[in-house]
This record gives C-alpha cells, sequence and structure tokens, in this order.
C-alpha cells in the first residue's frame, strides 16, 4: 500500500502533537517586561502564590533585573519559578549594561526568555545574537525559552512560515537534540501583543504545528515531541482555555494579564497537564 503525501503529513502531525503520552507539562510565564519595581514584584508575586497553589502547570515570573533579587526571596517555598528576561552571552567583562547569567543563576533564574520581539524590534537582537544566548543560557544549566514570530506587515506578506521557519533555523543552530528538547519555544506573534488582538486558536495551532513539524526536520520527532511551544500574544483569562486546549500549545507568556494576580492565576488555571 502506497501512501499519499497528505496520510504521510497527518500520520507525522499525529505523532508529533501533544498525546496523552505526550509528557509536555504545560508552562505559563509572566513577561513583567519593564514594569514593577522591586516591592511591586515581590507584593504581586506573594498574592499570585497564593492563588496557583492548586494549579497544574508550571508556573514561571520574569520580573525587570533589578526585581530579581527581591522577588525571588518573596518566591521561596512556593512552585513559581523565577526567569530573567535577557541575558548576555559573555561570563564576565566590559559590556556595560548588560548581565551575565552566573549573576542570574546565584539569584534563583531558572529560566531566561531570549530573543522578545522587543528585544528584536527596538535592541537590534538578531537570529545569530539570540543564538549566542540559546547556546550560553544551556551551557549554564538553564532553560532558554526562545520567542519567535512575524510582525504584521510579515504577515500580510504571506511570510509568516518563512519567518518563523527562519527564527528557529537561526536561533537553534549548532544545538544538540537533547539540548533542543530542553528547551521551550514561544511563538508570539508580534501584531498580538500589547494589541488585544489574539490569533485564532486555528491559527496559533496551525503555526505551532509547523514549528513542531520543523524542529522534527532539524532534529527527529521524539525531540519535536518533547519540546513545549508557549503562544503568545494578548493571552487573557477569557481566551486561554481555548488556546492551551490545541494540540500543539503547550502554555503561554503572557504580558499584560501577568501583571494582575488574579488575571495571570486565572490563566495559570486553563492550563492543565494531561
Ligand atoms: P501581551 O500579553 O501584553 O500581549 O504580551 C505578550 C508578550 O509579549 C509576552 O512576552
Amino acid at each position: 500500500m502506497r501512501l499519499t503525501d497528505n496520510e504521510i503529513e497527518a500520520i507525522a502531525q499525529k505523532i508529533v502533537a501533544k498525546t496523552p503520552s505526550s509528557g509536555r507539562r504545560p508552562i505559563v510565564v509572566g513577561n513583567w517586561k519593564m514594569h514593577k519595581t522591586p516591592s511591586e514584584g515581590e507584593a504581586l508575586v506573594r498574592e499570585l502564590a497564593a492563588l496557583v497553589e492548586t494549579a497544574d502547570c508550571e508556573i514561571g515570573v520574569a520580573p525587570a533585573y533589578p526585581c530579581l533579587g527581591q522577588v525571588g526571596r518573596a518566591l521561596g517555598g512556593s512552585k513559581i519559578s523565577l526567569c530573567a528576561q535577557n541575558a548576555y552571552w559573555e561570563k564576565a567583562g566590559a559590556f556595560t549594561g548588560e548581565v551575565a547569567i552566573g549573576m542570574l543563576t546565584e539569584l534563583g533564574v531558572s529560566q531566561v526568555i531570549i530573543g522578545h520581539s522587543e528585544r528584536r524590534q527596538f535592541f537590534g537582537e538578531t537570529d545569530e545574537t539570540v543564538n549566542l544566548r540559546a547556546k550560553a543560557v544551556l551551557e549554564a544549566g538553564l532553560v532558554p525559552i526562545l520567542c519567535v514570530g512575524e510582525s504584521l506587515q510579515e504577515r500580510d506578506s504571506g511570510l509568516t512560515h518563512a519567518v518563523v521557519d527562519r527564527q528557529v533555523r537561526g536561533g537553534l543552530a549548532d544545538l544538540s537534540g537533547s539540548q533542543v528538547a530542553g528547551m521551550v519555544l514561544a511563538y508570539e506573534p508580534v501584531w498580538a501583543i500589547g494589541t488585544g488582538k489574539v490569533a485564532t486558536v486555528e491559527e496559533a495551532q496551525e503555526v505551532h504545528s509547523v514549528i513542531r513539524q520543523l524542529l522534527a526536520e532539524l532534529h527527529d520527532a521524539p525531540t519535536a515531541g518533547a519540546v513545549r511551544i508557549q503562544y503568545g500574544g494578548s493571552v487573557k483569562p477569557d481566551n486561554a482555555a481555548q488556546l492551551l486546549a490545541q494540540p500543539d500549545i503547550d502554555g503561554a507568556l503572557v504580558g499584560g494579564a501577568a501583571l494582575k494576580a488574579t488575571d495571570f492565576a486565572a490563566i495559570c488555571m486553563a492550563a492543565k497537564a494531561e
């Protein structure tokens, strides 16, 4: 019996899509961006920790650098992990304004967001520098959360898949399958960030599935099946459950709604391990 290309594609999709045995625990991370002072951040996580005690997913918060110490101490004993919004790839040196990963680990950081579209758009981040950061974060034993996503113009030009393909290939260049398997990817369409415009669940699922197929092509199906892919862009309590129920959406990277404990907690409660 010969299978058609479409049938082969459908089988491949099933192999790498989330299944009850996929073992992909959902991960919801709040990216606070340039909001919250250290004391405001501490108050936020104290309220949040009580609200998410029974959540069935991994949860992280990513405050700005100056808040990491105080927020990290406030998180002690809770199930919420501490994430950084960026990190530099050199271990130390004359790099004014940059922050080394060793400085972050000492504060208890376990995950680092890299390649966020705001870094790419406003601070000259490229696929090459994102890749250098990914390698350094992995080398330090931390988990990179690699963000990818197309702009509105790219989307309107039909370039979504091409852009995401380039960013994933570039960001993951030279990494081994086992390194990639431990990473988190975040698909954040730039036009959906902070705009209230959320990708439809079908649109988001389609791009997530394309990313997972690409991971299978770059490595293999088990690697692709292990990587958690978050969706980000105007995730709110009222759309989270639908997004998180998609087979290839394994969590959320939340901006605005992460600044309010009750909203962020509601999103965390919508993420359920299978
Ligand atoms: P919003 O949730 O505010 O759209 O931000 C998404 C984001 O950029 C998270 O990294």
